[in-house]
């Protein structure tokens, strides 16, 4: 584990074990299955990076009640919940090392508890009777499906556009963190300055976590990541270091890139060629480029806050981002 990770996890040790309880004493589902299937996706080594979000911007914002545990429940649900969905839409065998749980217990029983836990969430921020949350958590929804539909209806296309690419990683996985961030801030009923500077750490820490999600897809190691590395390619994904680098690819590399997006099957050698193209046109740098800016942005939006324990922590967890292998 890198120093950044240990340095982290031991300052919210004592969060984690709160959130960890939340999240079993809150799912309260009647079937058996349901229970099952939704304690594979919940309890099986997820980092928790969304609930931690929602109660260190809470805090952040000088929150002091006992709530705040089981309200960021919401965004692990959601979380779990899009990871289903997201696992079967992408056909994915592997999450956190783990078969997917469409594998173990087939499509329906994976999407409907997928539903369950969205549920679940939407029930959970209804007992807070603060209406803005509510909306907030309800278009999040609307913006990941949103989101992972059009990042369906790209596939393959090769006249992707970096902007088309940001377009679909805010809605899929930005939207969330934001939203995780901004909620807390409400909770703590912080002003709209503060409400606002955690909102945009959120969504540039989302944007630079799925820059990196999209890097690690190529060159992470298989067991470390807990997912299959490749996935991406092999579905005909587009992703930002395969659009940056085919923009600048010419004659036979530009032909191979655009054979290997409709192969499903293609070898080891292939992929390492790939990869050899990625670095020749520097796809891999420009993205982990335009992940620190946005690490950068993320953190210098926490400049209205004075210094504090819990910011240092939010500044950690943003390069954290940055250097994650998992
Ligand atoms: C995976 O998110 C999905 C993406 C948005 C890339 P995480 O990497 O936060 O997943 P876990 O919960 O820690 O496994
Ligand atoms: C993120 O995209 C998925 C969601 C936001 C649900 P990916 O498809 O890249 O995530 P992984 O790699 O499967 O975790
Ligand atoms: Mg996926
Ligand atoms: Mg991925």
């Amino acid at each position: 584990m890198n120093d950044l990770k240990q340095k982290i996890l031991t300052r919210v040790e004592g969060d984690l074990a709160e959130i960890e309880n939340a999240l079993t004493n809150n799912l309260r589902p009647h079937l058996d299955l349901v229970a099952k299937t939704a304690k594979h996706i919940l309890f099986s080594g997820g980092k928790r990076l969304r609930p931690l979000l929602m109660v260190l911007s809470a805090r952040l914002c000088g929150y002091q009640g006992e709530y705040d545990k089981t309200f960021s429940c919401v965004f692990e649900y959601l979380h779990a919940a899009t990871l289903l969905h997201d696992d079967l839409v992408d056909g994915a065998e592997f999450r956190r090392g783990r078969p997917v749980a469409h594998a173990k217990w087939g499509n329906a029983v994976a999407v409907l508890t997928g539903d369950y836990l969205l549920a679940r969430a939407l029930s959970i921020a209804s007992e807070t009777g603060s209406l803005k949350s509510i909306k907030i958590i309800a278009e999040i929804t609307e913006s990941m499906s949103q989101g992972e539909i059009q990042q369906l209806i790209n596939k393959g296309d090769l006249n992707l556009t970096e902007a088309d690419y940001i377009e679909v990683i805010y809605r899929k996985t930005a939207v969330l963190m934001e939203g995780a961030c901004r909620v807390g801030a409400i909770l703590a009923g912080a002003p709209d300055r503060e409400e606002q500077a955690l909102s945009d750490y959120g969504r540039q820490l989302g944007l630079a976590f799925q820059m990196i999600d999209d890097l690690l897809d190529y060159t992470a190691d298989t067991d470390e990541l807990g997912k299959k590395v490749g996935a991406d390619l092999r579905e005909g994904k587009l992703t930002l270091p395969l659009i940056y680098a085919y923009s600048k690819a010419g004659g036979d590399d530009r032909v191979f890139i655009e054979r290997i997006l409709v192969q499903k099957n293609f070898s080891v050698q292939a992929f390492e060629k790939v990869i050899i193209l990625l670095k020749k046109y520097n796809g891999l740098e420009y993205t982990r480029q335009a992940a620190a800016q946005r690490v950068s942005a993320a953190k210098n939006a926490l400049s209205v806050f004075g210094a504090s324990d819990t910011k240092a922590l939010l500044l950690d967890i943003a390069d954290y981002a940055l250097v994650r292998k998992s």
